[in-house]
């Protein structure tokens, strides 16, 4: 079946004791077995069966499967959040001592984890420009134990060469983990360009609303876990072939850290799926529209959008997204005050920390999602005083062209 048809079939095809046609909402924490030998056989895995919604829930395991289906992977593991997805993945590859590449100009908070968070530990990161694929040829070393990078950074707006980094991984022996929060599987399945290992924020598109956080990992089934340099996963793998990472993480990493989402929470991520195709055929039609209105606005210092013409980055967009540049975009006005001025005077458009709502929501990056970071750093993550970042909702375009036309004209005036 074709993407628009699994966002709303996939992983589910009726509840067969109610006729439901809504993935019914398994609200529980546990599970209650007869008797005390079955419920060792599952905690045995001799026999199916839910134990605890901290490993697995009836509504979750709905959204994995249709999370796995859309991503034409062979398994997924849905998060509380789309932090808890790269925790997860990443402590499930790194110990102390080993390196990371990582992309520059990539959300703040994944920068956070590896290098504040996972630097407790005495893991490393090294961010090299996702621009230069070179540089990440270069970075590898026998201590590399993963490549990451976003398919679009946010709030960078640059566009990796997957193909050729999944290459460099490749040749390394070490995965490639994507994260495909920004494009979603409607514009862009990774795992098609060499991803190993896709994660998502389904809080941002996925979800579509701004009700709930939530993540996912989905293994693609490109690596071969039998021959990796991870030495338990290599173990698991002689019994479960190349659901060895998945099981490593269900068993393991995702169980203790309890990272796992609220039912309610899967419910409203299938939900959101639903329109998914849709909402996103919107969301770049109107971020493409407002990054050519700002382009030719005379107030406006500069925009990036990989999806303009003139973009450095057009041709990866033409080949890996189907020529859609996505849903966000940032612009400047050439200074803080202006950019502070702008945001306090739209009427529709939201300001807060999101993206990928049906609304269009707008943030200043450097005072808000970077404020913790040097000026010095922000710079080399690609974030200026003056950028504003846009999330284009799917509102009618008029509306939020002339709400930003008359926030641009109160920017300037003093
Ligand atoms: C690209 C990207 N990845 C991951 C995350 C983290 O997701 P969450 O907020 O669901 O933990 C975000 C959040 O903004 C993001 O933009």
């Amino acid at each position: 079946m074709k993407t628009d048809t699994l966002a709303i079939h996939g992983g589910f095809t009726g509840d067969s004791s109610s006729g439901a046609t809504a993935v019914p909402i398994n609200q529980t924490v546990s599970y209650a077995y007869k008797t005390a030998q079955e419920l060792a056989d599952v905690f045995d895995g001799k026999a199916p069966g839910y134990i605890y919604t901290r490993i697995a829930n009836p509504t979750t395991a709905a959204l994995e499967a249709r999370l796995t289906e859309l991503e034409n992977g062979i398994g997924c593991i849905a998060t509380a959040s789309g932090m808890a997805a790269i925790a997860s993945v990443v402590m499930g590859l790194v110990r102390a001592s080993d390196v990371i590449i990582a992309a520059a100009g990539i959300f703040g908070g994944t920068v956070s984890l590896f290098e504040n968070t996972l630097g407790r530990f005495g893991v490393k990161t090294n961010f090299v420009d996702a621009a230069d694929t070179e540089q990440f040829a270069k970075a590898v070393n026998n201590k590399t134990k993963l490549i990451f990078v976003e398919t679009i950074g946010n709030p960078r707006m640059d566009v990796p060469a997957i193909p050729a980094i999944a290459e460099i991984a490749h040749q390394a022996n070490i995965p490639f983990v994507v994260d495909n929060t920004v494009t979603t599987p409607v514009l862009f399945k990774p795992g098609e360009f060499g991803a190993d290992i896709v994660v998502h924020s389904t809080s941002k598109f996925i979800n579509g609303h701004g009700t709930a956080i939530g993540g996912a990992i989905i293994d693609t089934g490109n690596y071969d876990w039998k021959s990796g340099p991870f030495d338990d996963i290599r173990q698991l793998s002689k019994r479960v072939g190349q659901l060895a990472f998945l099981a490593h993480l269900r068993n393991l990493i995702y169980r203790d850290l309890g990272g796992c989402p609220a039912p309610m929470n899967s419910f409203l991520m299938l939900q959101g799926l639903e329109t998914l195709p849709g909402r996103m055929v919107k969301h770049c039609e109107n971020a493409e529209k407002l990054a050519q209105y700002l382009r030719d606005h005379p107030k406006v210092c500069w925009v990036d959008y990989p999806g303009l013409p003139d973009s450095k980055f057009r041709s990866r967009v033409v080949k890996l997204f189907g020529g859609s540049g996505g849903g966000l975009l940032t612009f400047g006005l050439g200074d803080k005050q202006k950019a502070f001025r702008f945001i306090d005077s739209l009427k529709l458009a939201k300001n807060l920390a999101n993206l990928g709502d049906a609304k269009t929501l707008v943030i200043h990056p450097s005072s808000t999602i970077f404020h913790e970071f040097l000026v010095k750093q922000q710079k080399q993550m690609g974030v200026t005083e003056d950028m504003i970042r846009i999330s284009a909702g799917i509102e009618d375009f008029e509306d939020i062209r002339n709400d930003f036309e008359q926030a641009i004209k109160k920017a300037f005036e003093e």
